[in-house]
This record gives structure tokens, C-alpha cells and sequence, in this order.
């Protein structure tokens, strides 16, 4: 028997002890404590990608600005449901600076992370029309998503885009909307979990087809900017975050401030409804709201009874990191590269060592590199691959519970891992593959 660069007797009594069955099956969480748990009893620190979580310090911009508005009484005033003025004029200048697009500041909304700005996306858009009652995602994707789904008894399709990349995507994306019974689609770019990126060409492709099916396109843009092939870090000059935006008037674009500007913790993002949608009135409102426009109900029949709004000071930091960026002061950008250097290291140590990476390409461009990345290992299942790595000290994610259909794969995160760990990581890879390796 091999011998491990973790004692396999107490990794085997470890996964033992936590009930589950085969840790490639196990959730995120459950994968997170039962490393905890092996690292606790053997003093070994693992290389840890199993988390999608930042780790870089919070924006100062941020927390100055948050520290000022709490000295000068925000937390005991409730704040306006729509968002607090200055910020809405903010998120209105960003995106115009960032994305070039114009968005009038009434649609641009401050929500609980972007992680609220969906929830309440799908329970609106599932009420715009009597005869559509299905979401559809273009998968992989972030998991949550499907579970806000679950909780809220809504229907969705979904397809993995793996090969229905460029024209194959128009064809592919057809044949859902045709049939008449999707209101609206959702992807996150770049993408969690497989950092591809779509091209203008197919993000034409999704603008046109949502125009001609009148198909709501949510872009969650919670990477925002972080495909560094290219510098989308100065403000109003190109060349800009590709967006759907630029295809279509019929979007809800969730700009996430939890990995752009290491501000998780305060969970707060931006919703920005186009103008076209915001102003939009559907008949089939009525039945669930007090009007129908599409806008109104966002905010006073959707976020007002979710949370009352955004947490009061947390709008006043992200003001204060927006206004930052719009001023040319913060290069956010620049700030989380740091994340792309990394991957670029530990993808060539994955394929150096025999492993592949699955979703490698954007059309015929190699993928950047970012947040994550996905490897496979020849002739093992994703599921295989992830119940030997613990043996090794790596633990990840199975692309399975993202509705890839690439079963080999997995999902790494590289904001967790520095940079002092690279020599762990090759020689644990190393082993894996000597052991492995015919
Ligand atoms: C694709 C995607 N969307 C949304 C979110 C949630 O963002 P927030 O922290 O702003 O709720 C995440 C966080 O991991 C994500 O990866």
C-alpha cells in the first residue's frame, strides 16, 4: 500500500466519524467540517479550494465610509426599500463607467447580498406571465441558485453549455424558448464554477434570442471584471465588462460586492433592472401585486416584504467603494488579480502531473485565469477523484452539484490556497499521480 502525505488511518477514521458516505457526494459544508476535523488531528494544513469565499482584506474605501455613517446614526433609521439616494446614483455612474450601459438610478437597488437580488428575481419574473412558468439556466452554475428554486417551488430547465459553445448556443437556447414556457434565463459570467467567459458573439446570440422570445435575461455578474485577459479596470474607458446589456433592454444584470470588493461580510450587491424592464407593465402582476408594473413590484411587493430594504450602513460602504472606483481613486481590479496569478500557478502544477482542466476553452480562446478553475483526472469520476484527494491533503468540489453533465470534474477554488502552499501542492499532486499513474 502507498503511503499517503495524509495518515490514511486517521483520514479513513475521520470520514468515518462524520456519517458520510463517499466524500465526493458530500456537500460543501460537510466537506469544510470533516476537513477541519483531519487537518485538527494531524496537524496538517490542507490545500483548501472547496469554498467560494474571498480571502482578501475587506475595501478600506468601504469600511471607512460604513464606520462614518454608523457614527452619525444610521443603524437606528430604517432606509429608504429602493436604496439610499447617493448610492442608487452611484450603482447608476458604475455601471455606466464599468459596463457602458445607461441605467437610470430608480432601477438600481441595493439588495442582501446579490444572493437576495436573485431570490427576489425569480419570485417576480415567475409571475410576469400566466402560460411561462419555467426559469432556464445555462449550467454550470452556482448551486444556491437551484436551492432558491427549491424554496420558492419554482420550475426551471437547465443545459450544460460545455458543448454548446458560439453558434451552437443560438440553436441550443431556441429550442427552450420557442416552446413558449420560459420567462426568463439565467447564467453567472465569468462562470462559477468553470471560469468560462462568454463571448460578444454569444452574448449577441442570448440578447437577440431574448428580444425576439421577449425572454428576461438575468446576468449575474458576481466576478465582475475579474476576467483579467483583458483590463476592464478604468473607469469609462473602454474596453468595458462584456454584458448582455449591450444586446438587450430586457435584463436584470446582479453585480455582486463580495468577491469584486472583499465585502461578503456585509452582504450587500446591486440589482440593476434596465429601464425598459423597470417601466414595463405585465397584466399578470396583477394577481399577485397592487400594480403592474414590473418596477414597483420589484421594490415595494418583492424586497419590501423579503427584508425592508439593505442594511443602512452597509449601502453607505458600498457608496463609498463605487464612488472610489468611479473616481478613478481604487483600481478594484487590480486589487483581486491576485486570484489570477494564483490559478495560473496551480493549473500548471494540476496538468503538470497528469491532470486535465475540463472546461478549458471560450470558443477558441483558452479560459483565463481566475476564482476557479475545474480538473478531471483520466479515468476517474469527479466523485473517485474527490474521495482519494483527502488521502493527499486537497479538497474540492464535485462538478455534479452544479448541473454540469462533465462528470470527471471538479471544481477548485483558489482564494483560500497562498502562495507558501505551492510546494505542498506539488508534492501532494505528485504522489497522487505516482500512485495513480498506470
Ligand atoms: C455566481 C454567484 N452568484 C452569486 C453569488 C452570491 O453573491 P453574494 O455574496 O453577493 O450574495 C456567488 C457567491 O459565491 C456566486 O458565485
Amino acid at each position: 500500500m502507498n503511503t499517503t502525505p495524509i495518515n490514511s488511518t486517521i483520514v479513513s477514521q475521520k470520514i468515518k466519524e462524520s456519517g458520510i458516505k463517499e466524500v465526493g457526494k458530500a456537500s460543501i459544508r460537510e466537506i469544510k467540517r470533516l476537513v477541519d476535523q483531519i487537518e485538527k488531528a494531524t496537524g496538517e494544513k490542507f490545500i483548501r479550494m472547496e469554498m467560494g469565499i474571498p480571502g482578501l482584506p475587506p475595501n478600506t474605501f468601504g469600511v471607512e465610509t460604513q464606520i462614518e455613517a454608523l457614527e452619525n446614526g444610521v443603524a437606528a433609521i430604517y432606509p429608504d426599500i429602493q436604496g439610499i439616494a447617493p448610492l442608487k446614483t452611484e450603482i447608476s455612474t458604475f455601471v455606466k463607467n464599468f459596463l457602458n450601459v445607461d441605467v437610470n438610478p430608480e432601477g438600481c437597488l441595493p439588495t442582501v447580498g446579490s444572493m437576495q437580488g436573485s431570490f427576489a428575481s425569480f419570485l417576480a419574473l415567475s409571475r410576469i406571465y400566466k402560460e411561462r412558468n419555467t426559469t432556464l439556466f445555462i449550467d454550470p452554475g452556482f448551486p444556491v441558485h437551484k436551492m432558491q428554486h427549491k424554496v420558492l417551488n419554482l420550475n426551471y430547465e437547465t443545459f450544460d453549455v460545455y458543448n454548446y459553445r458560439g453558434e451552437a448556443l443560438r440553436e441550443k437556447l431556441e429550442s427552450y424558448f420557442s416552446k413558449g414556457h420560459i420567462h426568463s434565463v439565467i447564467y453567472s459570467n465569468p462562470n462559477n464554477p468553470s471560469w468560462i467567459c462568454f463571448t460578444e458573439n454569444e452574448l449577441k446570440i442570448i440578447g437577440d434570442l431574448a428580444n425576439k422570445y421577449d425572454v428576461v435575461v438575468m446576468e449575474d455578474l458576481a466576478y465582475f471584471a475579474m476576467d483579467f485577459r483583458k483590463d476592464y479596470s478604468q473607469p469609462g474607458k473602454a474596453p468595458f465588462q462584456p454584458s448582455v446589456a449591450q444586446y438587450t433592454d430586457n435584463y436584470i444584470l446582479f453585480i455582486s460586492s463580495s468577491k469584486a470588493f472583499s465585502y461578503a461580510g456585509e452582504r450587500i450587491g446591486m440589482m440593476v433592472i434596465s429601464d425598459g424592464l423597470f417601466q414595463r407593465k405585465f397584466e399578470n402582476l396583477l394577481n399577485f401585486y397592487v400594480t403592474d408594473g414590473f418596477g414597483y413590484s420589484m421594490v415595494f411587493g418583492t424586497i419590501y416584504p423579503l427584508s425592508s430594504g439593505t442594511s443602512h450602513s452597509a449601502q453607505y460602504g458600498l457608496y463609498g467603494i463605487l464612488k472610489a472606483a468611479n473616481e478613478g481613486k481604487f483600481n478594484f481590479v487590480e486589487e483581486v488579480k491576485i486570484y489570477g496569478r494564483k490559478a495560473k500557478v496551480m493549473k500548471q502544477l494540476f496538468t503538470d502531473n497528469g491532470f486535465e482542466i475540463v472546461y478549458d476553452k471560450d470558443e477558441n480562446e483558452p479560459i483565463a485565469d481566475g476564482f476557479y478553475f475545474t480538473f478531471s483526472y483520466p479515468g476517474m469520476s469527479g466523485v473517485e477523484l474527490l474521495n482519494e484527494l483527502v488521502y493527499y491533503g486537497i479538497s474540492a468540489i464535485s462538478l455534479a452539484i452544479t448541473g454540469s453533465e462533465r462528470i470527471e470534474g471538479i471544481r477548485a477554488c483558489t482564494s483560500l490556497v497562498k502562495e507558501s502552499q505551492f510546494g505542498d501542492l506539488e508534492y501532494r499532486l505528485k504522489a497522487f499521480h505516482q500512485h495513480h499513474n498506470g
